[in-house]
Order: C-alpha cells, then sequence, then structure tokens
C-alpha cells in the first residue's frame, strides 16, 4: 500500500471532512487546516491532543504501552486517543 494512500477523517461537531495520509500523523493535519484543537508536547506525554473517537477505532495505529502510560495518567478514556502520533489505516470519525 503506498504512503500516500489517504484516509477520510470525520469531525462530527463541524461536520468537515480531511484528507489524511496514511503517513501523517492527525494532529499536524488538524493544526494546518485550522481545526480548533488543545495540544502542547507533540509527543505522547501531555495528554492534551486526546480526541474521542466515534468510529473506525480498528482503523487506527495501535496504541502504544507509551499512550496507554498517558492515558492512564490524564485520565483518558477507552474511546479517546492522542493525535499527536497517531496515524490512520483508514477511515475515521471523531468527536471534534
Ligand atoms: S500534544 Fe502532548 S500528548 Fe499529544
Amino acid at each position: 500500500m503506498s504512503l500516500f494512500k489517504s484516509f477520510k477523517l470525520h469531525l462530527k461537531k463541524s461536520g468537515e471532512t480531511l484528507n489524511i495520509s496514511k503517513a501523517r500523523n492527525i494532529l499536524d493535519v488538524l493544526i494546518e487546516e485550522g481545526i480548533e484543537i488543545d495540544y502542547a508536547c507533540q509527543n505522547v506525554f501531555c495528554g492534551r491532543c486526546a480526541v474521542t473517537v466515534l468510529e473506525g477505532a480498528d482503523n487506527l495505529e495501535l496504541i502504544s504501552a507509551l499512550e496507554e502510560d498517558v492515558k492512564i495518567k490524564c485520565n483518558l478514556g477507552e474511546n479517546q486517543r492522542l493525535t499527536c502520533k497517531l496515524r490512520m489505516k483508514g477511515d475515521v470519525t471523531i468527536e471534534l
């Protein structure tokens, strides 16, 4: 599969849909597109870039031990993911 293949990220609240290459992380694209999202470290440390995944959770990279640790530290829910290092492998809908 080409690195340039892209998938659709649906933003539930705004109704926008972004095309995101499988090579890019979600947070970078949200920032580029001017979508309002909280973030700080951009390195899976602060937990501020969390979003709630509504559909397509299986189309996201598997959660790493590091992300799991930050989610626990920040009391994030099971369906929340940190977007700063998160890549897609299929279409996803998030609450944003
Ligand atoms: S911006 Fe800090 S964990 Fe993603």
